[in-house]
């Protein structure tokens, strides 16, 4: 069970679905004030008004992370009405379209880039500069599996991945000193829309090489987000944690 030290002041971006759904839901049941940011507006009031139901503290306020105005109005407003920004999950993402890099459309290309790498730079610009004023934090991006590894037909949401990756040892090395932690949580696949929407629901390739023989919920993935941003994970900085069930350890052959 992660401990939190004090209620904190917890940003999700793209928390209205999947992955950064459950990360609210998680980070408010430890006590935290959530704040979700999503293109999604409906989801997104539905996540915040499901946490407030089961007795949690959440708010949702549109954001675009694409945006650059956008996403600098959005954390100077967290960071006037509560008084700081203790986490930050850069969470929202996009799987992109799959063709082989010769036949990548380049707006797609664009487009994937914009979210998951220029999202999380612009992102991370503002709470960095909240954070050490302040005196400390955490934020966790999340990549995947994909920063460390390639996957055919995925150029850009591997090249995206890998940059993140880049990004956050970056920003670890550059905040340290104001007691600012910077982690990439890489996971494997697990279950959401955008899992659906990659595997047509047949996910019996990625289970195959998964030693736990499984996919995750995503809930199983946000337990891990949640003790990075806890009180619990104080020396940890810089580091890409692998949560894949063991995919990464290598291929298993048949016996
Ligand atoms: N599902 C998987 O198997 C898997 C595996 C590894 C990594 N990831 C990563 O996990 C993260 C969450 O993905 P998910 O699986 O929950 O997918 P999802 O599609 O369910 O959720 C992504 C969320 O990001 C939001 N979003 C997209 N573009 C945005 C933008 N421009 N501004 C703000 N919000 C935006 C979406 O509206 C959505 O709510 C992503 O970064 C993804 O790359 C997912």
């Amino acid at each position: 069970m992660p401990t939190f030290n004090n209620q904190k002041i917890c940003l999700v971006t793209g928390g209205a679905s999947g992955l950064g759904r459950a990360t609210a839901q998680s980070l408010a049941s430890h006590g935290n004030v959530v704040i979700i940011g999503d293109i999604l507006e409906d989801e997104g009031r539905q996540t915040a008004s499901d946490i407030a139901a089961a007795g949690g503290q959440a708010f949702f306020a549109p954001l675009d992370v694409t945006d650059r105005e956008q996403v600098k109005a959005f954390i100077e407003m967290i960071a006037q009405r509560h008084g700081r920004i203790d986490c930050a999950v850069n969470n929202a993402g996009i799987e992109g379209s799959l063709h082989k890099v010769d036949a990548y459309p380049d707006e797609d290309w664009q487009r994937v880039i914009d979210v998951n790498l220029t999202g999380v730079f612009s992102c991370m610009k503002h709470e960095l500069a909240v954070m050490a004023a302040q005196g400390g934090g955490s934020i966790v991006n999340v990549g995947s599996t994909g920063s460390l590894r390639g996957i055919g037909m995925m150029s850009a949401y591997i090249a995206s991945k890998h940059a993140m990756l880049g990004l956050t040892r970056t920003a670890a090395l550059e905040y340290g000193a104001q007691n600012v932690r910077v982690n990439i949580l890489c996971p494997g696949g697990f279950h959401t829309p955008m899992s659906d929407r990659l595997y047509h629901g047949d996910f019996s390739g990625i289970v195959s090489g998964t030693p736990l023989g499984r996919m995750a919920p995503a809930d199983e993935i946000a337990t891990v987000i949640t003790w990075l941003c806890s009180d619990e994970a104080s020396f940890v900085t810089g580091a890409a944690y692998q949560v894949d069930g063991g995919r990464m350890a290598g291929p298993v052959l048949p016996s």
